[in-house]
């Protein structure tokens, strides 16, 4: 880590905490609350590393004042948050849930009483389980109920929500949901996965249009993206080959262009036959393309590192096969520190989109790390403060380059439920013991505040 002083931000750039809803809320059956793929899931054993399941998690439903209180102790203008689909509409379609839209009523409130803007993503992931008992995004229908659930959230809080995210990485839903198997809903569809990706894309036009009747918030979606190094077999790129470049070329359209190109160009990427299977054009219908790309306010960015990239043989299953980088130190998932690699994506999505591309935030980035509370009680966590003291330096050199960013929403306000590694990887600036619920600011929370202090 540097010791040179943090770089200035603009006085109006958006400092924030992000978080999602079955990773924090617990309440799982509470008020109304319908099942969820990811209650389905986690429940059905075997799948959560740990055994466990987002039923308690961070109890945020009950303790959200406290923990937006931890918000405003860090000085930040936004928090985004994500809107439990099957709180408001217990079965995924139907009338609202009073009870479960009347818990985002307060959580909005509660925020714009302490300063902060709310910012809520509309799919973070947990898709109600009659929907998918139905086909879920492999069938149409699921793009028109998630239009109607938008058009209802936005009814409720469209007057206070400042920034809109349609859905949370819709890639990594595809690609761990519906590839391997490994995240909700736990689907292998390699021979056809194309209608997941049209419909997810679908729902998100559908859903930015319900925003827009009845709010004056920005609109955008929250994609992940990572920067495809090729690779040769040891992992550096010195190595990479002509098979390499190309199999990474194939990830960097299937990872980066997938779900960015339709919505910012109007078209998928070329290069990705391979990986839509069947026949994609009986899944677009006419004027799908024109709902998908209506302008957006914002693009939200979740990056965490980049991704090294392999050819394969000829008749493997995916024209690409992952390598881990190597050289470069890792968090305590193995993912590679490389702050350059934001600001070589920023500069990338700046350079391939041109005047198409909206204002950028970060919407997720972060790290996770085994922190332990010392005998004092306190949380020492200086990987992390390294982690985002170049990831933060990283974002301002790619604005310094001419990319817009307007926020940066730091991954993440709690060590949470995280997936299918249940409770054992820890984001969090606050440490959380998940016995007691006891929340312990780290000490990257108070690096965090100072940083926030200074640029506000
Ligand atoms: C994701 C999700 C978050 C994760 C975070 C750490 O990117 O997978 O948006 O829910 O918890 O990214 O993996």
């Amino acid at each position: 880590m540097t010791n040179q002083p943090l770089p200035e931000f603009p006085a109006d750039f958006r400092w924030g905490v992000s978080t999602s809803s079955y990773q924090i809320e617990g309440a799982a059956t509470e008020d109304g609350r319908g099942p969820s793929i990811w209650d389905t899931f986690s429940h059905a054993g075997g799948h959560i590393g740990d055994g466990s399941t987002g039923d308690v998690a961070c109890d945020h439903y009950h303790r959200y004042a406290d923990d937006v209180a931890l918000m405003a102790g860090l000085g930040v203008r936004t928090y985004r948050f994500s809107i439990a689909w099957p709180r408001v509409q217990p079965t995924g379609s139907g009338p609202a849930n009073p009870a479960g839209l009347a818990f985002y009523d307060r959580l909005v409130d509660t925020l714009l009483s302490h300063g902060i803007e709310p910012a809520a993503t509309l799919f973070h992931w947990d898709l109600p389980q009659p929907l998918q008992d139905a086909g879920g995004w492999t069938v149409r229908d699921t793009a028109a109920r998630f239009g109607e659930y938008a058009d209802i959230v936005a009814r409720t809080l469209g007057d206070r929500v400042r920034l809109w995210l349609t859905l949370n990485e819709p890639v990594v839903h595809l690609a761990l949901g519906h590839l391997l198997g490994l995240h909700a809903p736990g689907l292998h569809l390699l021979d056809d996965p194309f209608p997941v990706v049209h419909h997810q894309l679908l729902g998100h036009g559908l859903a930015t249009a319900a925003v827009r009747r009845h709010g004056s918030g920005a609109v955008g979606i929250a994609n992940n993206y990572t920067p495809a190094w090729a690779v040769g077999a040891d992992g550096t790129r010195g190595t990479a080959d002509d098979a390499d470049r190309a199999a990474a070329a194939v990830y960097d359209a299937f990872h980066n262009r997938l779900f960015t190109d339709p919505l910012l160009l109007g078209r998928y990427p070329a290069g990705i036959e391979r990986l839509t299977g069947g026949d994609p054009e009986s899944v677009i219908l006419d004027g799908d393309l024109r709902v998908i790309s209506a302008p957006l306010d914002a693009l939200g960015v979740n990056y965490y590192n980049p991704t090294g990239v392999s050819g394969t043989s000829p008749d493997g299953p995916l024209p690409f096969e992952l390598t881990a980088l190597s050289g470069y130190p890792t968090t305590a998932f193995g993912w590679p520190v490389v702050p350059a690699g934001l600001t070589e994506l920023l500069v990338t999505l700046h350079r391939r989109y041109g005047d198409r591309l909206p204002p950028i935030w970060i919407t997720e980035n972060g790290c996770c790390y085994d922190d332990v509370p010392g005998p004092d009680g306190t949380v020492a966590d200086p990987d992390r403060i390294a982690y985002l003291d170049g990831h933060v330096r990283a974002v301002r050199a790619a604005m310094d380059a001419g990319v817009r960013v307007d926020g940066y929403c730091l991954w993440s306000l709690l060590d949470n439920w995280e997936w299918a590694e249940g409770f054992t990887k820890r984001f969090g600036l606050v440490h959380v013991d998940f016995a007691t619920q006891r929340r312990t600011p780290k000490a990257s929370y108070a690096w965090y505040r100072d940083l926030v202090a200074r640029s506000r």
